[in-house]
């Protein structure tokens, strides 16, 4: 089998395509061979090494879906034919084959796409813990969410809604805004041609916002409630970059920000 191999953190020129064993199940695994891989903004930072790989040379990638082909002798809850998905550590799923424990796989339902499954379950479980997690969104509360029209952005916008909060969004394009509000996004603000500050407050009439903020920059809140933050901003932002961005959109908004959750995987 093939596996993008990673030998050294830098840019995408770093990823070789090269032959690799994947080996037989243990006891509590399971074989799976790939039919489609969640591409994430980690696995960029992994790369990189913005964050530490978890060893050298490493294959990058945190979710997927794929057919079980095998499972070792422990294994009662899955059969080989099995259409399954994961996104869990360790990285590795840049790969056409893979052994993982078995706990950490789930059946795909049958209505669902294995392209699907591949894509949402890293971004769901992000949008759940920053919704009912970090911060349990109550109905009547309001949320800005940057990045609205990204992947974890269009889940948090619809579950946001659907709780009955007030979705503000920020986007990067008129096309954007229409994909943010097509998943529940009440007020999208084109970034590029709006000053967000202040449409935010002519939305709230007020200066003070709930969390969360999501994506590319901090999430903020007055009154001393939760300021958490996920992701690292653009794949090419530095942290000092990505501190000004920070600083300068809470005191656009008149908030205070603090840097409380980076992201945990
Ligand atoms: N995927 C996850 O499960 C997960 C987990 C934890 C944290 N995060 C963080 O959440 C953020 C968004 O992740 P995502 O999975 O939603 O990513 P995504 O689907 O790729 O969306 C990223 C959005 O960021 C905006 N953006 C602005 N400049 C960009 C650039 N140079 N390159 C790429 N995107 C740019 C774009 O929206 P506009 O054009 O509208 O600005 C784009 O739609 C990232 O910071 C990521 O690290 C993601």
């Amino acid at each position: 089998m093939h596996a993008i191999v990673v030998h050294e953190t830098g840019g995408p020129e770093q990823m070789r395509w090269q032959r690799a064993d994947v080996g037989s199940p243990a006891a509590d695994e399971a074989l799976v061979r790939h039919t489609a891989i969640g591409l994430n903004f980690i696995d960029v930072y992994f790369r990189t090494g913005l964050y530490p790989p978890p060893r050298l040379p490493f294959t990058p990638g945190m979710e997927a879906a794929g057919v079980v082909e095998a499972v070792g002798e422990d294994v009662d809850t899955l059969e080989p034919g099995d259409r399954v998905a994961y996104a869990a550590a360790p990285p590795g799923a840049y790969c056409e084959r893979r052994l993982m424990p078995a706990e950490r796989l789930v059946r795909i339902p049958e209505d669902v796409s294995d392209e699907a499954a591949a894509a949402i379950m890293l971004k769901g479980m992000t949008a759940w813990y920053l919704l009912r997690r970090t911060h349990r969104l109550q109905a009547g509360e309001t949320i800005l969410v940057h990045a609205a029209a990204g992947g974890v952005g269009l889940i948090v916008c619809q579950w946001a809604r659907a709780l009955g909060a007030t979705v503000i969004g920020t986007v990067g394009s008129p096309e954007k805004a229409e994909l943010a509000r097509a998943h529940g996004c009440h007020h999208p603000i084109d970034y590029r041609c709006e000053r967000f500050p202040e449409r935010v407050r002519a939305i709230t009439a007020s200066p003070h916002i709930s969390p969360p903020f999501v994506a590319r920059a901090s999430r903020c809140r007055c009154d001393g409630g939760h300021g958490p933050e996920d992701g690292e901003g653009v794949a090419d932002t530095t942290s000092s970059r990505l501190e000004g961005v920070r600083r300068r959109h809470s005191e656009q908004i008149g908030v205070r920000s603090r840097r409380a959750v980076r992201y945990a995987g």
